[in-house]
């Protein structure tokens, strides 16, 4: 099969959940491509991407790859985890076929492909299978980005360093970037609120922490206080913001 028959691999930020925050490009791509191979967390579970990705595009008509991507914790420089290794070797497999077929694959993924997506994984495995595997990355609304809009909070501004994370960091380690950053965006949150205000309550900045749940979407909750989220059953789609420094025309 010569290079022109192989598909491309098109992985699609389609935004944090509101629809109308995927791109035009977002779109247009996922309605061009004949394939759409989406990301799922457990084999039984369905796929918060195709649900966002539905919304805009008529996915009826189109061959749905079902990928299974197990939620371990992924250390870079570390053997990977052999569940999610085996979940990205079945995923980049499934893509591969029908790439060989020369289909297009369109991957949509929550958010912008480049942050703490399993986009990524899947590229890097497919790519010891075929490593000129023609590929397109498509940028999408992080949900940094659409948790800062819905609190009308700046991430950064003039010197301030901004740091994002997993907020499954180490106690230390989040300690260290707590005190070391202006503005702190933790991903990934929802089963360690616990923990966080323990920490925070330690370092003086529970105050200035606002938590977004499923931003965008109709069931949206915004914890000014985010003790008062201390036994809520929160939802994987929660990020938590905190900017220390106050925006004040006097100091601007
Ligand atoms: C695997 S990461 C994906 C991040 C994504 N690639 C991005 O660019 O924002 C999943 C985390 O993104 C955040 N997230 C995604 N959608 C969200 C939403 N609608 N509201 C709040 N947080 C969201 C949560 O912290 C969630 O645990």
């Amino acid at each position: 099969m010569t290079a022109a028959q192989t598909g491309r691999l098109y992985l699609v930020g389609i935004g944090p959940g509101d629809p109308e925050l995927m791109t035009c490009k977002a779109v247009r791509i996922l309605e061009q491509c004949r394939v759409l191979a989406v990301p799922k967390a457990k084999e039984e579970g369905s796929s918060s991407a195709l649900q966002i990705a539905a919304a805009m595009v008529d996915t009826t008509s189109k061959t749905v790859l079902e990928l299974c991507f197990p939620m371990n914790k992924i250390r870079l420089g570390c053997t990977p985890d052999p569940e999610a290794a085996q979940g990205w070797q079945v995923a980049a497999q499934a893509v591969f076929e029908q790439l060989e077929q020369g289909h297009d694959v369109a991957f949509p993924t929550l958010g912008d492909p480049a942050l703490y997506s399993t986009a990524f994984y899947l590229l890097t495995t497919l790519q010891e299978l075929r490593p000129s595997v023609p590929v397109t990355v498509v940028p999408g609304i992080t949900a940094m980005s659409a948790c800062s809009a819905q609190i009308v909070n700046p991430l950064g501004l003039g010197d301030d360093v901004l740091t994002v994370v997993p907020a499954a960091f180490d106690d230390e380690r989040l300690r260290d970037i707590l005190l070391n950053s202006d503005a702190v965006v933790l991903m990934k949150m929802f089963r360690q609120l616990p923990r966080l205000i323990s920490l925070l309550d330690e370092l003086g900045l529970t105050g200035k922490a606002v938590l977004v749940e499923r931003c965008g979407l109709p069931d949206q909750h915004i914890y000014s206080d985010i003790r008062a989220a201390i036994g809520c059953d929160l939802h994987y789609f929660s990020t938590l913001i905190l900017r220390k420094k106050q925006i004040s025309t006097a100091t601007l």
